[in-house]
């Protein structure tokens, strides 16, 4: 199963810490290229294409001289109601990013601009159908979002979804939906994915630009605090019961109108109600994203190495 050439001996784990709307930004990127996993974060956590051109150049700079750094990735929302597209695809080219991650649409041309310059585009879907349009379309990598990923996430079942995508790609194939330590990232690969692709873990770090109050919610929440709706952002996703009450709205009838309306107090969809996957339970710290890195890459290699216990031709039967 392939991963691409560009990544090779630079990952200790193969491991893409996933671009999130408001909380992935350069100290979080920079610490994950550091420690052997890919950084990425989406071009709109920056307010104007400017602000965005600013933030790879200070990647490229903290990053300048480790030859051995994980390369980055940046998330271009390829929606038509997203105006900065063609300007931040512009920046993008002009400084090589390293990665092109798109969502939420698809974009024959920018994938012939990025590889171009030689970079690689992984585009995240949430069935077959979209997989095979972006198989088509060419592709490095698909990534795909199961049930229970934090933000915008699929309805598939992960061991289906692998099974559907790589009958029919046999290009880098990534799986995020609720993982959270290196043992799952280990039971990822055997289930068919070459790399996993983490987001509510890395919400939980020192470097993340999650606010406190988020960060307290995620270590108290578990897989049933998720709530998978279209209600909140207009596209299927999974955010936390406790912000969806926090915001003057119930949990269990988004269908009522928020308790409160008309512009300055309205719930504003991600930054006051707060996407999470299902992977909350098993996050009980706030760790620096360099130990969480070293902490995925010995979790990895313990499952790896201690995955021959599993066979069953591994244990004895008893005599007689
Ligand atoms: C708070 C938050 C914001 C997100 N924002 C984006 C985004 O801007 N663009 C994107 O492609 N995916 C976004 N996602 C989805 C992640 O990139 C990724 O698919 C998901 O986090 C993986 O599942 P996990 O959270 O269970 O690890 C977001 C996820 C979260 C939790």
């Amino acid at each position: 199963m392939p991963l691409p050439a560009a990544f090779a001996g630079r990952l200790r784990v193969p491991v893409i810490a996933a671009p999130m709307f408001l909380i992935s930004g350069p100290d979080l990127v920079v610490s994950c290229c550091r420690n052997g996993v890919i950084g990425s974060f989406p071009a709109l956590n920056q307010r104007t294409t400017h602000g965005f051109a600013d933030w790879l150049d200070e990647i490229a700079r903290r990053l300048d001289g480790i030859d051995d750094a994980a390369p980055f990735g940046v998330n271009l929302v390829v929606h038509r109601s997203n105006p900065r597209l063609e300007a931040d695809l512009a920046v993008v080219i002009e400084r090589k990013v390293p990665l092109v991650i798109t969502s939420l649409g698809l974009n024959r041309d920018l994938i012939k601009a990025v590889h171009g310059y030689g970079g690689l585009v992984f585009h995240d879907v949430i069935n077959l159908a979209f997989a095979a349009k972006a198989a088509d379309a060419g592709v490095d990598g698909l990534i795909a979002v199961s049930a229970g990923a934090g933000g915008h996430a699929g309805p598939l079942n992960p061991f289906a979804a692998l099974a559907d995508i790589r009958r029919i790609f046999d290009g880098t194939l990534v799986l995020g939906g609720a993982l959270s330590t290196g043992a799952q990232v280990a039971a990822a690969r055997m289930a068919g994915a070459d790399m996993a692709y983490l987001g509510t873990r890395f919400m939980a770090t020192q470097e993340s630009m999650a606010p406190p109050a988020l960060r307290s919610m995620l270590l108290d929440a578990s897989a049933a605090d998720i709530v998978y709706t279209p209600a909140i952002s207009g596209v299927h996703g999974n955010f936390l019961r406790p912000s969806i009450v926090a915001a003057g709205r119930d949990p269990d009838d988004l269908s009522k109108p928020a308790s409160y309306d008309f512009g300055t107090t309205e719930a504003k969809a991600w930054r006051d109600i707060w996407a999470a996957g299902q992977g909350v339970g098993t996050i009980r710290d706030v760790p620096a994203a360099a130990d969480l890195c070293r902490r995925l890459a010995d979790e990895y290699e313990e499952a790896l190495d201690g995955a021959a216990r599993l066979s069953c031709r591994a244990v004895e039967r008893p005599a007689g």
